[in-house]
């Protein structure tokens, strides 16, 4: 693969990558984020920041809901390597349990479509990836949470870690309790967030890891009354939905056009994509659990059509809303291909867990590369040395 004069390499080196470890549990991993120590080399400066919402951000890069965003620690890093997004780690109103171990593990790389979505078998692999262009994982999590006061407090000290043009958006998942229902509880964690300092709110209606229900991106009614509960309680706080892919281009047209009515104000796809994941045993590779969320390279097309297709919509019917796109980037030149798609913002979640260097990576290229074969997100942006 082609080198890049300012990365030393594209494969993975033993150190100080990754910045995640599948044989930990998530916990741990989230603990061990405290001593995470990499250097954090200079980056230029935008004279142009970008407009995200009514706020302004340095760079359109961003880093979706995930592990790497689940403490202050990983976003004060994280921050420093020039992402300017974070959607802060889904919480819910009181503490909730992962899955039981292993909650990650690598996959062998096989490119997913939208073909085979219902039908296709990955497999967990012992080898730990070597190669960015084919990392691949298998997630099986299902939105565990610490207690309330807890999370609150991790978003309030991530919003801390946040220089200016840098933006927090809390992720949340709510459920009915034995005090509220389950509108209701969208709504106080919602309010909760904000309190605690986020920019924005992200509901996380499309999870794959939970069978008890549809996914709520799929259950308009209940989606839109989510919703509006929502935006009336935040206003002027913008909320985004986060979605998976839909079963047909119908339904996700009908799906855009309700949550931009109800107030949504931005939306993000795609969440990992659910598949049967077997050992090399052709047993499930996480016990009882026969199918997991995979992420990282093997649904990067998948992610692209997405975002071409939210564009679209998005144009066709006025909607205004921004949208975020994440899926299988991996490498620096793939944010490209979202801003081409049509994404407002590209991010990049189990790509930075093994190369937290993508940003600046990315960042580094378009300020040594000659202004006029920039992607039209940065023509301008930058002052260019030659310019
Ligand atoms: C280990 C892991 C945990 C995740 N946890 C969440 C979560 O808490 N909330 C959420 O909305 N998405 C979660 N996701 C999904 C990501 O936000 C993202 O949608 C997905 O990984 C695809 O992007 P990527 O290929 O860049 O990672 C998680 C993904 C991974 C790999």
């Amino acid at each position: 693969m082609k080198k890049d004069k300012n990365d030393e390499m594209y494969s993975i080196p033993d150190a100080p990558f990754p910045i995640f470890d599948t044989q930990l549990s998530i916990q741990e991993n989230l603990t061990q984020s405290a001593q995470l120590k990499i250097p954090t080399p200079q980056l230029p400066q935008t004279q142009h920041p970008h407009k995200f919402f009514d706020y302004t951000i340095q760079h359109p890069l961003g880093i979706p809901a995930c592990p790497i965003t689940g403490s202050s620690a990983y976003i004060r890093l994280l921050a420093q390597l020039g992402f300017s997004v974070f959607t802060h780690k889904t919480i819910r109103s009181f503490a909730h349990p992962p899955h039981p171990f292993p909650h990650t593990l690598p996959v062998s790389y096989q490119l997913l479509s939208h073909l085979d979505l219902h039908t296709s078998v990955m497999h967990s692999t012992d080898q730990q990836p070597t190669l960015m262009n084919t990392l691949a994982l298998a997630n099986s999590i299902g939105n565990s949470s610490d207690m309330l006061a807890a999370s609150v407090q991790g978003i309030a000290d991530s919003r801390a870690a946040l220089n200016n043009n840098q933006i927090l958006i809390a992720s949340i998942y709510g459920a009915a309790t034995n005090t509220r229902t389950l509108v209701d509880d969208w709504t106080f964690l919602a309010c909760t967030v904000v309190e605690a300092g986020a920019h924005a709110v992200e509901a996380n209606f499309s999870c794959p890891n939970l069978h008890d229900n549809s996914p709520i991106y799929c259950n308009l009614d209940l989606m839109q009354q989510i919703i509006k509960n929502i935006t009336t309680a935040i206003n002027p706080i913008p909320l985004i939905i986060k979605v998976g892919i839909s079963n047909n281009a119908q339904q996700m047209e009908t799906m855009m056009c309700a949550a931009a009515c109800a107030g949504a104000r931005g939306i993000c796809g795609i969440n990992s994509v659910s598949t049967q994941i077997l050992n090399e045993h052709h047993q499930p590779a996480f016990g009882t659990r026969t199918t997991a969320g995979i992420s990282g390279a093997p649904i990067f097309n998948l992610a692209v059509k997405w975002i071409q297709h939210a564009y679209y919509i998005n144009k066709k019917h006025n909607l205004d809303l921004t949208i975020l796109g994440t899926g299988g980037i991996t490498l620096p030149e793939q944010f490209d291909s979202f801003f081409d798609a049509g994404a407002d913002i590209a991010m990049s979640g189990t790509g930075t867990m093994w190369d937290p260097y993508l940003a600046t990576r990315y960042i580094k290229r378009i300020y040594n590369a000659n202004i006029s074969t920039l992607n039209t997100h940065y023509r301008n942006m930058y002052e260019h040395p030659a310019q």
